[in-house]
């Protein structure tokens, strides 16, 4: 998925909704941040998970947000602009710029799934963690992130076509063993449920539900069927018969 266009936009949406609040809190609580600390956020979009950890950290640490999108770059900047101990880098997860060992945590919120080749990234994040250093990540069992309310067949039509837009439907599954395999123990796995029964303007529903439909439109659905998609999904939400439902996982392990 391209996160430089209106994606990107909707995607810093869904993040600062209520619910993407919540799911940075946990990472935050997991991350067990300590005043000093060097802290590094792969894909770390618009910053607002690093801004929160450059306040935690103080003026003796330092965060770092790494992201290819030049786009999500420049919002992050921009957001933590006041703050002068943070960075930020336009890279891949993949190939880090980064000397071994040089931080005591690595973090990142729904990013590996967007990223082919995991082994690789999670290879290289345990490379610039310290030993004992900890890492936490968050991705979602796409499969189980569902809308209710739609016709049914419309409804399962336009998630089927937004499956395309990530590489892994249930990363946390596999996650474990691949952290296993690359140097992490004290593995842990901790569901993270989001159920919105109203879409108000900050629900995660509200701004997935925009995201799945210019996904939608981009990869060959009509404008029209995903229009009506929309108009029954609101329709749903006022007439009192709306649900979304997400499974995101947190998933941890420490460097040995
Ligand atoms: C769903 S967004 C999440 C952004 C942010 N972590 C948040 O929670 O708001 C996924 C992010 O991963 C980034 N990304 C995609 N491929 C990446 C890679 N190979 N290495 C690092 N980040 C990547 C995207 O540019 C995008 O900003």
């Amino acid at each position: 998925m391209d996160f430089d266009q209106n994606l990107g936009e909707l995607q810093r949406k869904v993040s600062q909704s209520q619910e993407g609040i919540g799911r940075r809190k946990t990472i935050f609580e997991a991350l067990a941040v300590e005043s000093g600390q060097s802290i590094l956020d792969l894909g770390c979009g618009g910053g607002y998970q690093v801004r929160s950890l450059a306040l935690a950290v103080g003026s003796e640490g330092r965060v770092v947000g790494v992201d290819p999108s030049l786009k999500q770059i420049e919002v992050a900047r921009e957001y933590c602009s006041d703050l002068d101990n943070v960075e930020f880098t336009q890279d891949s997860g993949t190939d880090l710029s980064f000397q071994d060992g040089t931080f005591d945590s690595v973090t990142s919120t729904n990013v590996l799934d967007y990223i082919v080749d995991v082994d690789s990234v999670v290879a290289e994040l345990r490379r610039v963690l310290r030993r004992g250093g900890r890492f936490c990540t968050i991705s979602i069992l796409w499969d189980h992130h569902r809308f209710h309310g739609a016709d049914p067949a419309l409804n399962n039509r336009i998630l089927h076509v937004f499956r395309d837009h990530c590489p892994h439907q249930m990363l946390p599954l596999g996650l474990p063993k691949i952290l296993l395999n690359n140097g992490f123990a004290g593995i842990t796995s901790t569901p993270i449920p989001i159920l919105n029964m109203t879409m108000h303007n900050n629900a995660f529903a509200r701004w997935t539900s925009k995201t799945i439909a210019a996904f939608a439109i981009k990869n060959g659905m009509s404008e029209d069927e995903v229009a009506l998609w929309l108009r029954q999904i609101e329709e749903a939400d006022r007439n009192g018969n709306f649900g979304f439902v997400s499974m995101s996982v947190l998933t941890t392990g420490v460097a040995i």
